[in-house]
C-alpha cells in the first residue's frame, strides 16, 4: 500500500520521537499496511523501512547482503550526506559500522571482557555506585528530576570507570555524549538552537564534539599502552587485530562507541522505568512484595523504552524482502521501537506488563551486531532497582516529563518526581 508523505516524514522527525504518539501511530499503520516499504522523507534520500520483527531480524542476519560498513549505519539528511562526501569526514570506524572479517575480529577483542563471568567481578563496585545514587536520591529529600539527577549519572559513572576516565572529567564526558546523540536537540546541541533546524550545522557541531572526544581518548590510549591495568580501556589499547597491534584510530573508535552506546541507552531505560512506576502505584507495590519480578520488570522497561530508535544497512546485492524488490545500493532502516510493538509477536503491545513471558523484544538489536554491552546494561539496571525498590515507598510525577529530540538514541530528558523513601 502507498505510504503517505506524512508518515514518511514522521518516522524521521526528532520532534515526533519526543512526542512518541505520532511515531507509534505511524509505525502501527506501517506494520499493518506496509511492513517493509520504501519511502522518501522530505530532505532525505529514499529509504526502505522495516517495521516488523521478522523483516528486521531477516535483514540483520543477512550480512552477506546487507552491509553496515558501505554507507553510514545511522540515518542522516541528504544535505549531511553530501556534506560528509564533500569534506571527506567519516568519523571514527566503530563496531556498528563494520562488516566481517573486521567486525568479528573487533568483537573478539573484548568478547571475554563482556562475558557475565568477568562482569560478575565488577558487581561489588557497581553496587557501590548504585547505592551511592540511591543515597543521593534520599538526600534530595523527596523531590527530584530523576532523569537529570539520578539516571544520567549512574551509568555514566559505571562506564567511565570501566573506560578509566577519572571522576573529575565525567561532567565533560556527559556533555560530549549528550551533544553526540542530541545533535538536533536545541538544548543539548553544541551549536544551540540554530542546529535544531539545520542538519548541516548540526553535523558541523558533531564534528567539533568528535574532535574533542578524540583528543581526550588518544591521551588515554597512550596512557594505557604505557601502564596497562585490567580495565576495558587497557584491553582495547593493547589489543591485536588480524595479528597486528590495534591502530590508535581503531582503539579510539572502540572507546567512542563504548562511551556513547554504554551510557545514554541505560540511563534512558532507567528513566522510563521510573516514569512508569510514578504512573503505576500498583506496580511499585507488586515489585516490593515480590522482588523476583525485578528481572521481568527490567525486560519490559527495555522493551517499552527502546532507546535505540534505528540502525541502517545498505544492500550490497539485489534481494527480495517481504515480496519487495530491494536493489543494490538501497538504504534500509531497522526500526527497533516498531519491532517492539509488533502485534504478531506481543499481545497488547501498548501495555506495560511485567508478567509478559516470553518477552522477545529486540531493543538490543539482533544477529552479529547485537549489543555487545547487553549483559552489562542489564546488570547495571538490575543492581540499581534491587537497591532502590526496597527503599522506595511511594512515587508520583510532580510535573510533566519531557523527551529528548532525536531519531537515533534517546529517551526522557526530564522525569520530575515526588517520592517517599528510607
Ligand atoms: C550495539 C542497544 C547498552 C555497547 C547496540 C545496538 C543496539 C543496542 C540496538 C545495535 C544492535 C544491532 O545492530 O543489531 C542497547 C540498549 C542498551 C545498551 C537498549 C541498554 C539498555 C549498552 C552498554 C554498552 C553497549 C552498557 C557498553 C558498555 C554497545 C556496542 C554496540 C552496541 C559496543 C555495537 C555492537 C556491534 O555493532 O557489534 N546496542 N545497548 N550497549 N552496544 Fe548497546
Amino acid at each position: 500500500m502507498q505510504v503517505s508523505q506524512e508518515i514518511a516524514d514522521i518516522i524521521v522527525d526528532p520532534a515526533a520521537y519526543a512526542q512518541e504518539k505520532p511515531v507509534d501511530d505511524a509505525f502501527t499503520w506501517l506494520r499493518a499496511n506496509a511492513p517493509f516499504a520504501q519511502m522518501q522523507p522530505e530532505g532525505y534520500m529514499p529509504i526502505w523501512v522495516a517495521t516488523r520483527q521478522e523483516e528486521i531480524q531477516n535483514v540483520e542476519l543477512r550480512t552477506d547482503i546487507f552491509s553496515a560498513a558501505q554507507r553510514l549505519p545511522i540515518l542522516t539528511t541528504e544535505a549531511v550526506f553530501r556534506e560528509r562526501e564533500k569534506s571527506g569526514f567519516t568519523g571514527a570506524r566503530t563496531l556498528v559500522s563494520m562488516d566481517d572479517p573486521d567486525h568479528v575480529e573487533f568483537r573478539r577483542l573484548t568478547r571475554s571482557w563482556f562475558l557475565p563471568k568477568n562482569l560478575n567481578n565488577l558487581e561489588p563496585r557497581i553496587r557501590e555506585i548504585a547505592r551511592a545514587s540511591v543515597n543521593r536520591m534520599f538526600e534530595l529529600g523527596g523531590e527530584c528530576d530523576f532523569s537529570r539527577d539520578i539516571a544520567l549519572m549512574y551509568p555514566l559513572r559505571v562506564i567511565m570507570e570501566i573506560l578509566g576516565v577519572p571522576q573529575e572529567d565525567e561532567a565533560m564526558m556527559l556533555k560530549l555524549t549528550q551533544e553526540f546523540f542530541g545533535t538536533r536537540d536545541p538544548e543539548l546541541n553544541r551549536a544551540g538552537g540554530d542546529a535544531a533546524n539545520d542538519s548541516v550545522k548540526a553535523q558541523q557541531a558533531l564534528q567539533a564534539t568528535m574532535a574533542q572526544m578524540t583528543d581526550y581518548f588518544v591521551a588515554l590510549i597512550e596512557n594505557r599502552r604505557g601502564t596497562p591495568t585490567s580495565d576495558l580501556a587497557s584491553v582495547v589499547a593493547n589489543g591485536r587485530i588480524h595479528g597486528e597491534p590495534i591502530s590508535v584510530g581503531d582503539a579510539l573508535g572502540y572507546y567512542i562507541i563504548t562511551a556513547t552506546a554504554g551510557h545514554d541507552t541505560t540511563s534512558s531505560t532507567t528513566s522510563v522505568g521510573m516514569w512508569t512506576l510514578a504512573e503505576r502505584p500498583d506496580l511499585l507495590k507488586t515489585l516490593r512484595e515480590d522482588p523476583s519480578l525485578i528481572r521481568p520488570f527490567i525486560d519490559e522497561e527495555v522493551r517499552w523504552a527502546s532507546p535505540v530508535k534505528h540502525f541502517m544497512r545498505t544492500a550490497m546485492h539485489d534481494v527480495e524482502i517481504a515480496g519487495q524488490q530491494v536493489r543494490k545500493g538501497d538504504w534500509v532502516m531497522l526500526s527497533y521501537p516498531s519491532g517492539n510493538r509488533d502485534e504478531r509477536v506481543f499481545d497488547r503491545p501498548f501495555e506495560f506488563d511485567v508478567t509478559r513471558k516470553p518477552n522477545r523484544h529486540i531493543s538490543f538489536g539482533y544477529g552479529p551486531h547485537v549489543c555487545l554491552g547487553q549483559a552489562l546494561g542489564m546488570m547495571e539496571m538490575r543492581i540499581f532497582w534491587e537497591e532502590l525498590i526496597p527503599r522506595l515507598q511511594s512515587v508520583e510525577l510532580s510535573g510533566t516529563p519531557t523527551r529528548m529530540l532525536s531519531n537515533f538514541v534517546c529517551g526522557p530528558k526530564a522525569v520530575p518526581i515526588r517520592y517517599e523513601m528510607n
